[in-house]
């Protein structure tokens, strides 16, 4: 309804610009509010108020126009000028049941969908050198449920998972890697990757304390990167297993990502040259200590220095901006993209913005497409510092997965002590993934968090428990009502509580406008989350099974049918599974 509104308002902004009230080439930002007081109607905007200096007319006259020349719109029932010059709407309930009815009998609830675009969206990308941590944690969840919610609203994703799969630490690793074959005789050094973590420290201590390893380290990178078949080998070996564990991993967490996203550093390396010779071609390039580089002023540091970024270091050898610009031009004109979105930790923003620029500035993408840098903040312990382990170490994705799940498991068999054990470990399962992946996406991406798992598990405020719970409440009451036939039956909206649920219900398509448009899924999770408690708060004042007359009863049954539909779509849409019971 508010975008309705909104349209509305534009519609009558256009046409007192045909009428040269208003200026033609004026902009304005039509700003729509929900009322908090209903006898102020439904929706209020101030546009007026905005347009007196163009207009130059008083605000109150100015409202008068704009409500002069609004379209008809059977969902509003009347409009009002208000205060200085507020225009309130107050909207039509049988038009907003009819949008309820139509959410109840369609695939999208209802909802209009915009222009389809194809978007790619970077997202999880570790590094395979090492084993994911948590650092992967909110790249991975933040940028599956925003990569869905593109999907669900009509537009064609391309997942890209730009793993770090290439680099000198490769040498050390594959040198390592001969080493154990050697000693083991070719079998065993499989089973020393199953911890890429130890393998990784292990390495790093054989190439520190000899020389001869790192000489031959050395040797490994140089044969890599000119082709040899035997050190490629090894290291597709090695990256195939690093990825394995990565989608356990994804597995486990209900990730959409397959090994047909995978599209890591190592792909772009036959464009690199390019990428240089491109550069130079167009005068970008300058020198700085035998490394080329770009300036640009937009960029420099405190002291007021340029800062470059660097393309080729003066051994030769290419950095993660130079994939990076091979990648925009890939996206951009073989994908054919009309937006990139970066889900990556934020304090890597000023490379985002030095490629974007720079690949913009060097026509390596099209002018109109669009490159979003998705930063998120980092996830803390409870003492407000980056999550490690208590003895200081990174703490392994893996292993926080493992303890949601024995939490989880606790947890739900206090609720449920009779409950068979088979049982307890699927709601478990479920439970504690939901709730590790919401604890992160209810939070706003840019802000740091702490991650705790008392409050994630918590069955109160806006946690997973809660909404699973609320849902399995909703379904709850159908099951109850399993003989009742609702073909023919309609929402028809009387009580407060029916219409500030119906209202809640309206509003999930711009929610859902802004999770892609802004990749913020924790809009979703507050919307959700105000939507249980609307179904609360209905639920508590108007009985559903002991409703006055057939037609109440059947009608509140819609609006929890509807509630229920609304709920596991936005959950789905989360990455979360949803319980029947719990
Ligand atoms: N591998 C990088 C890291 O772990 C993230 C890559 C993000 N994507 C990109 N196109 N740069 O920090």
């Amino acid at each position: 309804m508010k975008s309705h509104t909104q349209s509305l308002l534009a519609e009558s902004l256009n046409a007192l610009k045909q009428q040269g009230v208003v200026p033609a080439d004026f902009e304005a930002r039509i700003q729509v509010d929900r009322t908090k007081d209903k006898s102020h109607g439904d929706f209020a905007t101030n546009l007026a108020m905005m347009l007196t200096k163009a207009a130059r007319k008083n605000p109150r006259e100015i409202a008068q126009l704009i409500i002069d020349n609004l379209p008809e719109s059977s969902h509003v029932e009347k409009v009002e000028i208000a205060g200085p010059g507020f225009i309130n709407f107050f909207i039509d309930d049988n038009a907003l049941a009819n949008q309820l009815m139509d959410a109840l009998n369609s695939d999208h609830l209802g909802l209009t969908l915009p222009e389809s675009q194809t978007v790619v969206v970077d997202y999880s990308s570790p590094n395979l050198a090492k084993e994911m941590h948590v650092g992967h944690l909110r790249s991975t969840i933040i940028g599956d449920s925003v990569a869905r919610s593109l999907e669900f609203m009509g537009h064609k994703v391309i997942r890209q998972n730009h793993v770090g799969d290439w680099g000198t630490q490769f040498g050390m690793l594959l040198a390592y890697m001969e080493e154990l074959r050697a000693a083991a005789n070719g079998e065993q050094a499989q089973m020393e990757l199953s911890d890429l973590e130890n393998f990784y420290r292990a390495a790093k201590v054989r190439f520190d304390e000899s020389e001869d390893f790192a000489n031959r380290a050395r040797k490994l990178v140089v044969a890599l990167q000119s082709g040899d078949e035997y050190c490629n080998k090894l290291w597709r070996e090695f990256n195939d297993i690093s990825l394995s564990h990565c989608h356990e991993i994804y597995e486990r967490l209900g990730v959409s990502l397959t090994r047909a996203d995978v599209r890591g550093e190592s792909s772009y390396n036959a464009d690199l040259e390019q990428v240089v010779a491109d550069l130079d071609t167009q005068g970008l390039l300058s020198e700085s200590n035998g490394a080329k580089v770009v300036f640009q002023q937009e960029f420099k540091n405190k002291e007021g220095e340029p800062l470059p970024v660097i393309i080729q270091k003066a051994d030769g050898g290419y950095l993660y901006a130079t994939s990076d610009m091979a990648a925009m031009r890939y996206r951009s004109n073989v994908l054919k993209a009309d937006r990139a979105l970066y889900f990556v930790d934020l304090r890597q923003a000023l490379h985002f913005q030095q490629v974007f620029k720079l690949a913009k500035t060097a026509n390596f993408v099209r002018e109109e497409m669009s490159f979003e840098h998705m930063g998120f903040g980092t996830m803390n312990g409870a003492d407000g510092r980056p999550f490690k382990t208590r003895s200081g170490g990174v703490v392994k994705l893996i292993d926080l997965l493992k303890e949601a799940d024995i939490r989880a498991l606790d947890l739900v068999r206090s609720k449920n002590p009779d409950m068979d054990e088979a049982e307890l470990t699927e709601i478990a399962r479920v439970v504690g993934i939901a709730s590790v992946k919401y604890a992160d996406l209810s939070k706003n991406r840019t802000s740091d968090y702490i991650f705790s798992f008392e409050q994630m598990l918590s069955f109160e405020g806006n946690t997973a428990p809660y909404l699973l719970y609320a849902y399995t409440r909703v379904v709850g009451i159908f099951n109850r009502a399993q003989d009742v036939d609702l073909s023919g039956a309609t929402i028809v909206l009387e009580h407060e509580r029916e219409k500030d649920l119906g209202t809640k219900l309206a509003q999930f398509g711009e929610v859902m406008n802004r999770v892609v448009n802004k990749g913020q899924p924790h809009a979703l999770c507050a919307y959700l989350f105000e939507l249980a408690g609307a179904f609360s708060s209905f639920y508590e004042a108007c009985p559903v099974l002991a409703a006055d007359n057939e037609a109440q009863k059947k009608s509140r049954l819609l609006l929890a049918k509807l509630t229920a539909k609304t709920l596991k779509q936005g959950l789905n849409l989360l990455g979360l599974d949803t319980l029947e019971r719990m």
